[in-house]
């Protein structure tokens, strides 16, 4: 049966658009759909195809990998095409994958197949070519048969070696890796780019890709790149392992580095029992997968399987949910935080993301709303990474609706009318009501009643909204007055409820002074630094009148934050709504203050302290520091004086060599501070 003209029709036009996002994606490096949008409609055109192959066309974009070299780079033909591979959405998906792995190798069913488990890694692949240990040539996927040269960026990829070390290697070994951006270096990338007017990069794997296509090797130098390598192309003159997890370890001992996330797993219990491990650390990793990589381990079997078009048969790439959906903009409204943060939100259409259904996306702040230019209507890419809040990344412009309504700065705040403000050149806006403004109000009082903070268990975020609403609690100390028939009174609330509540109440008053500082909700002062607070001050007194420079002396307060403590305590209100707390009942055990820092012969100077000492903690070394009139910080800059280090120094050692600062062992402190 030949196709209808309906399907002739919707081939044509996958073709266009998939030719059209290959060519943003591939040659301008700015992708206009999610990953997960590409593969669908790839799917339905591979599907197509096979149901009407006479239809199959040589120039489709299911008959190639990736797009033809942009202009200024040498063309590069490989000489062991650089594969892709197929991809599993589904437990279904990856079965049928190991059932035909099975099959073709005439194994029984039962018979257990080894797979070396990998990440997949979300980046740009690299194929590198070293003759005689030497990296002679380093070139980009392109269509799988020719890619583009670009030795001159790479080169600048400190984990690349120029040269491999150890020198069993074959005479020509060519392998095959991932390069790509950290999420450290992406984040502080794209604020610098941001913050300089510059164009910040949607993703990990775009900014890889765009920086390995910079035709100055200067600029590529200068982007946080790393480069795990996972699997080998041509080899002449040299034996490799007959394993895929063994020819990895062996290429690491010849300098170049491979990702330590790798398992040999058997069959597909161990394929999902992988898939399932890495999952649950995704987030935590310190850059960009997409999913994971099983490949049959043994190359004897891998020959056998061999591949089909674009792919081999014994791999396949089992993905996670797509982090990334395409969704429609419904409206735009305005959320006030705790502090009076005035942030839009997007209401969107519901998309299934990340795992969730999502249906509102934070869009930060108002600079943000505007360089997005997100608009009512708009079409964008929602992102929801683990359990980070869903966020609006990018809007498809040239998807816009006629009559797509722009946002409006609210210039009152949508919940008391206060007005908005902005401090000079904040990007936040803020409502500028204060504790008059319910949404602040009631944000202060669920902060106050977290479990981090003041932990009074059973006091949601209904029944707050319900008591400033009735206007029964305005500020953290009016929870300490509430009767059992005020609370019982609630909505959803039963008088045992009430007495639960009563109960969580009165027991939150026993805290610690720490506890008590952060339930404050100080601005800046989050969970560490009113720790450091309460143990450098030990009580509230000497806090409440510690001066701004007496304030920085506390470890990770600056200026900023001293000034933001200062402020807080200058603010009558503020002080009288403590001075309520405690007079409620609110308490805690006060401790000794930290040994003040004191006039003596290290005064003026600044010490960081790292690793373990032989004979002293490093508390008692701060002591003697700050007796002797010295002052001990977190971190190492350029205004430090000594680093003191011990056994298991980290990188805060490195860090001071770096910064030419003298460095001390315990021996050397002592004699110091005996000697001045
Ligand atoms: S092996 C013959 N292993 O995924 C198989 N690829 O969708 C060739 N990728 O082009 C690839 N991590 O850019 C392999 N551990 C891994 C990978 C990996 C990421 C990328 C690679 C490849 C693409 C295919």
């Amino acid at each position: 049966m030949s196709a209808s003209a309906a399907t002739k029709k919707r081939i044509t036009a996958l073709r266009d658009q998939l030719r059209q996002f290959n060519h943003q994606y591939h040659a301008l490096d700015e992708p206009s759909i999610p990953d997960a949008e590409y593969d669908r409609l790839m799917r339905e055109l591979q599907q197509l195809e096979v149901e009407n192959p006479e239809l199959i066309d040589p120039y489709s974009p299911t008959q190639r990998v990736g797009a033809e070299p942009a202009d200024g780079f040498k063309s590069v033909k490989h000489d062991v095409r650089m594969l892709s591979l197929d991809n599993a959405f589904s437990e279904e998906e990856l079965e049928n994958f190991h059932r035909r792995v099975t099959e073709r190798l005439g194994f029984e069913v039962s018979e257990p197949i080894e797979y070396a488990a990998e990440p997949k890694l979300d980046g740009a692949a690299v194929s590198l070519l070293y003759e005689n240990g030497r990296l002679v040539r380093a070139a980009t996927r392109g269509d799988g048969s020719t890619g583009e040269d670009i030795t001159h960026n790479v080169r600048t990829i400190s984990a690349v070696p120029l040269e491999l070390i150890g020198g069993d290697y074959p005479r020509v070994l060519e392998v095959r890796g991932e390069v790509f951006m950290p999420l450290k270096g992406f984040d502080a990338y794209n604020a610098k780019a941001r913050s300089s007017g510059e164009k910040a990069f949607v993703n990990p794997r775009n900014a890889a890709a765009g920086s390995l296509r910079q035709l100055d090797p200067k600029l590529t130098a200068e982007r946080p790149l790393d480069m795990y390598v996972y699997a080998v192309g041509r080899v002449d003159g040299g034996e490799l392992p007959d394993r895929q997890s063994e020819i990895l370890t062996r290429i690491q001992t010849w300098g170049l580095k491979i990702c330590p996330e790798r398992e040999s797993v058997v069959g597909i219990a161990g394929c999902l029992a992988f898939y399932a491990s890495i999952g649950s650390r995704r987030a935590e990793l310190a850059y960009d997968i997409d999913g994971v990589v099983y490949k049959v381990d043994r190359t004897d079997l891998q020959k056998k399987l061999g591949f089909v078009s674009r792919a081999p048969r014994w791999a396949i790439a089992h993905k996670f949910p797509a982090q990334e959906e395409l969704t429609v903009v419904r409206g735009v409204e305005f959320q006030v935080g705790r502090t009076g943060a005035v942030t839009p939100v997007a209401r969107l259409e519901p998309v299934f993301v990340g795992g969730v259904t999502v249906s509102n996306a934070t869009l930060h702040n108002m600079d943000e709303l505007h360089r997005k230019d997100v608009r009512v209507g708009d079409t964008v890419i929602v992102r929801r990474a683990g359990d980070v809040i869903p966020e609006v990344v990018k809007t498809l412009v040239d998807r816009r609706p006629k009559g797509a309504r722009k946002v409006k700065i609210p210039k009152n705040c949508p919940v008391c009318g206060s007005e908005v403000v902005r401090e000079n050149d904040e990007a936040v806006a803020r409502c500028s009501g204060g504790l008059v403004c319910p949404a602040q109000r009631a944000e202060a009082l669920k902060h106050f009643v977290s479990r981090r903070a003041l932990d009074i268990d059973g006091l949601g975020s209904k029944i707050i909204e319900q008591l400033v609403n009735i206007d029964r609690v305005k500020t953290p100390a009016d929870l300490f007055g509430l009767s059992r028939d005020e609370l019982a009174a609630l909505d959803r609330m039963g008088t045992k409820s009430a007495g639960n509540l009563l109960a969580a109440i009165e027991r939150s008053k026993n805290t610690t002074f720490s506890r008590f500082l952060y339930a404050l909700g100080i601005r800046e002062v989050g969970e560490a630094t009113a720790a450091s607070l309460a143990s450098h001050y030990g009580a509230l007194n000497p806090l409440l009148g510690a001066s701004e420079d007496d304030l920085q002396q506390v470890d990770d307060v600056g200026p900023i934050v001293a000034s933001r403590i200062r402020t807080f305590f200058d603010s009558e209100d503020k002080v009288a709504m403590v001075n309520t707390l405690i007079d409620s009942g609110v308490r805690w055990e006060e401790a000794a203050p930290a040994a003040k820092s004191a006039i003596g012969p290290l005064t003026g100077k600044i010490f960081v302290l790292t690793g373990t000492l032989p004979s002293m903690s490093r508390d008692e070394a701060k002591q003697q520091i700050l007796a002797a009139g010295g002052k001990v910080t977190g971190s190492v800059s350029k205004k430090t004086h000594y680093l003191v280090y011990g056994d298991k120094a980290g990188s805060k050692l490195t860090t001071a060599q770096n910064l030419d600062i003298p460095t001390l062992d315990e021996a050397g402190l002592k004699k110091l501070l005996v000697d001045q």
